[in-house]
């Protein structure tokens, strides 16, 4: 079954995927009719089976599909033969299925939530299908999940992998687009292909009742067939649950919150967490503050960041995501605990980066003493802010 799922899934949605540079995900929830008149039932193709309510995790980028529903596992699916009259019934069904209904709640055919890459990745896919959809995202505006991060972030996948399917992210090839240029480019993206977006739409609930998914807003409620959960990786803060302890004249923001060095006080910066994020964040911040960067990087690319990089050697890392550590290979699946379960290694700021700039690396933050943090080796930090 999953070997002849695959063989159809390509035909439908691997193009789909590839939008965003994936072809490892399997997760769809639409029904599609592939072009040889093939009906795809219902549900999700899920190359692992996680327990219920846990975020499913990818190897590449750590792009997740999360799965809210709590009802993620591999799916049976069953490729129909279609006839005429049903692909007649299904165009029917297809006009019909976007309405209000007399209790005020609406009916889609497709609901995606989320409307960051993936999200609207999906919608372009269906819109081209002509398959009847809406995308309700929580921010009040298209690519806010960028436009929220820190000021000086710049993306480290160069432009050429940074576009969605049709339209290329207009930007050389090798260039390394900001966040605004990424925010600006999704709003673009789904103004130009019209995409049906509701900004300001935060879901709460999602729910199975009967026959259709019940997608639910505060008291707004959304019935769907199909439900894509696009909801991100990254948008729910990782904080130590010790982090209510630090005394309250420490500066405390999460990597999240952080946007230029001006919203620290004077005094040492203490931040936790030796990812891109903490590495890039402690590289800023050390020019105007004596930093401690806390925790190991799980890793660090051999290869300096930059164009020729863009040229070269990003080619060979996304084909090995792409193709050798997937969840489709032994390898793969061997590894992706550790890939969902740790930090992405060190692309652009490297530890020798950060020593040349006078960051101090320090064990692992492991609790409070006194409302100050504690390291693992048992040293108390006085700082003034921690990140
Ligand atoms: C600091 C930082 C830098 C990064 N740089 C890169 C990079 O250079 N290259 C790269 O490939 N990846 C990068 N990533 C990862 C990047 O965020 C993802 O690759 C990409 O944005 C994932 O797209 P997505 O659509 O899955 O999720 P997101 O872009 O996170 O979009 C999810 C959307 O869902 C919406 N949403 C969430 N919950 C709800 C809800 N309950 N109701 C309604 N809407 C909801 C959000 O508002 C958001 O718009 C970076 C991540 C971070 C944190
Ligand atoms: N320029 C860019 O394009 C850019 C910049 C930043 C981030 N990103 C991307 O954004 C995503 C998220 O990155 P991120 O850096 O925010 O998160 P991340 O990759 O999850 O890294 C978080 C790090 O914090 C560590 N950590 C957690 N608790 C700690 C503690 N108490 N003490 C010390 N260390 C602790 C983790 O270590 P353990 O794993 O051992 O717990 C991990 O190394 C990644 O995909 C990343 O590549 C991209």
């Amino acid at each position: 079954m999953r070997s002849k799922a695959r063989k159809h899934t390509g035909e439908t949605l691997l193009d789909h995927m590839q939008a965003f540079g994936r072809d490892d995900i399997e997760t769809v929830m639409v029904d599609l009719t592939t072009p040889d008149g093939v009906l795809w039932r219902s549900g999700a193709v899920i190359p692992a089976a996680p327990a219920p309510g846990e975020e499913l995790g990818y190897l590449t980028h750590h792009r997740v599909f999360a799965c809210l529903s709590g009802d993620c596992g591999l799916q049976e699916i069953t490729p129909q033969r279609v006839s005429k009259e049903e692909q007649m019934r299904r165009q029917s069904h297809v006009e019909e299925s976007n309405r209000r209904l007399d209790d005020g709640s609406e009916r889609f055919e497709t609901v995606i939530i989320g409307g960051g890459q993936a999200g609207l990745s999906v919608g372009h896919h269906l819109k081209r299908r002509d398959l009847p959809f809406v995308i309700l995202d929580a921010n009040e505006g298209i690519g806010d999940s960028w436009r929220k991060r820190w000021d000086s972030l710049r993306l480290f996948t160069p432009a050429r992998y940074s576009g969605l399917q049709g339209w290329p992210f207009p930007a050389p090839a090798v260039s390394f687009p900001t966040k605004d240029e990424m925010a600006d480019y999704l709003e673009a993206y789904a103004a130009r292909f019209d995409l049906p977006v509701r900004t300001g739409v935060a879901v709460d609930g999602l729910s199975r009742e009967a026959d259709r998914y019940v997608v639910a807003s505060g008291d707004r409620r959304f019935e769907a067939e199909h439900v894509v959960v696009a909801t991100g990786a990254n948008q729910v803060p990782k904080v130590p649950s010790f982090a209510d302890e630090l005394h309250s004249s420490i500066v405390q923001l999460h990597s999240s919150q952080y946007r230029h060095p001006s919203q620290l006080q004077d005094g040492a910066v203490l931040v936790v967490g030796a990812g891109n994020s903490g590495a890039e964040i402690a590289f800023e911040v050390s020019r105007t503050h004596p930093t401690y960067l806390s925790g190991k990087p799980s890793g660090q690319l051999p290869v300096r960041h930059g164009p020729a990089m863009a040229r070269f050697v990003f080619p060979v890392i996304r084909f090995v995501g792409h193709h050798v550590l997937t969840l489709r290979s032994p390898i793969g699946r061997k590894a992706q605990p550790k890939f969902i379960s740790h930090g992405a290694p060190l692309i652009r700021v490297k530890l020798k980066d950060l020593a040349a700039a006078g960051v101090e690396q320090v064990p692992r933050t492991v609790g409070m003493e006194d409302g100050r943090p504690t390291l693992e080796d048992g040293r108390v930090l006085d700082v003034s802010n921690v990140i």
